[in-house]
């Protein structure tokens, strides 16, 4: 069977990632990217994940790049927008896609945190208007959030998840349009208690991140939090919450550590010092590590045939 053709705005950091996911799983991709030297270097981007990955880059000859919207989204069935998170410029996307594809074509934006509802408020269609939050980098993390918004349809739901999963991904379904979705809801939990534990004196950050990669987070991937309480007994996860919980932080709103960091320009790995301090050649090795982790997991599940878990 013919495999749908995919519409992808942008192709920066998300857009080229979620471009080369699709066109590996057989369907053609037009790209519609409004800088000249991001279409420019499109194919050379694509085709280092084809080599990371070690796959045949026969299938990026599936993928245009495009200056004009209505020839890259032409006879698609799915459009992906991966555009700047700003709330107007992906309402006048929106609203150039609504009048450049077929009523049916679903549209989804891959924004972080601008509600979807938000972003196709003002369409004709709105029953096909849908999140669909890919995380970083895309055609490495098999997570896509796949978001209910007021009045999208069960069908498109359907539609999305099952054109997802069969590009290789990990489709969930969020049913309400909220702000952080799931994903980013419960990082920015751990988050908060973390940046507390190091401002009230407790440890330091480097502490914070042993206890969580050796710790919790080493059976994480295997064992989500839910999955774990039921394994312990939710017995003793009430009785660990009636003591624990009156003391996790709630401050309202970011910690003041966090602000005082970012008033004095400790911004991370990018300015030297954040939460810990980073020699260029340690921030390297970080995300060397880390692209050579996420991309042998990538492998292993494309030679299971697995998607999401390892
Ligand atoms: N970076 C992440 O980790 C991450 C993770 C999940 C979701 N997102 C979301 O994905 C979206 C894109 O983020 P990104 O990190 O890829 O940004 P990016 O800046 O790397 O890419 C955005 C691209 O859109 C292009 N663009 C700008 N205006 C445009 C227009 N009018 N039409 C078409 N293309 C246009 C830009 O030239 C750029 O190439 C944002 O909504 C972001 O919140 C990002």
């Amino acid at each position: 069977m013919a495999k749908e053709k995919i519409g992808v705005v942008g192709a920066g950091l998300m857009g080229h990632g979620i471009s080369y996911l699709f066109a590996a799983a057989g369907h053609d991709v037009g790209v519609f990217e409004l800088s000249a030297e991001l279409r420019a270097t499109l194919a050379q981007r694509l085709r280092a994940i084809a080599d990371l990955l070690g796959d045949d880059p026969a299938c990026l000859d599936r993928v245009s790049a495009h200056d004009q919207l209505a020839p890259a989204v032409q006879n698609a069935g799915f459009v992906v927008e991966a555009a700047p998170e700003k709330l107007a410029l992906k309402q006048k996307i929106f609203a150039d896609l609504e009048a450049n594809v077929a009523t049916d074509t679903i549209l989804a934006s891959n924004s972080s945190a601008i509600p979807s509802t938000e972003i196709g408020r003002h369409l004709k269609h709105r029953e096909r208007v849908v999140g669909a939050h890919f995380w970083n980098p895309p055609h490495l993390v098999p997570l896509v959030e796949v978001i209910q918004t007021e009045t999208t349809s069960g069908p498109v739901i359907a539609r999305t998840m099952e054109l997802l999963r069969g590009a290789g991904m990990k489709p969930v379904h969020v049913r309400k349009d909220i702000p952080g979705f799931i994903g980013n809801r419960l990082q920015h939990a751990l988050k908060r208690e973390a940046i507390a534990l190091v401002a009230d004196g407790v440890c330091d950050a480097e502490t914070v991140d042993d206890v969580v990669k050796n710790g919790f987070g080493a059976r994480m991937a295997v064992l989500g939090p839910l999955e774990q309480s039921d394994l312990v007994g939710l017995d003793l996860t009430l009785d660990i919450h009636e003591v624990l919980i009156q003391h996790l932080d709630r401050t309202p709103g970011p910690h003041p550590f966090l602000r005082d960091k970012v008033a004095q320009g400790r911004l991370g790995m990018k300015t030297g010092e954040g939460f810990r301090r980073w020699t260029p050649q340690q921030a390297d090795e970080v995300r060397e590590r880390l692209r050579r982790f996420l991309a042998g997991m990538a492998k292993q599940r494309k030679s299971s045939g697995r998607t999401g878990e390892p």
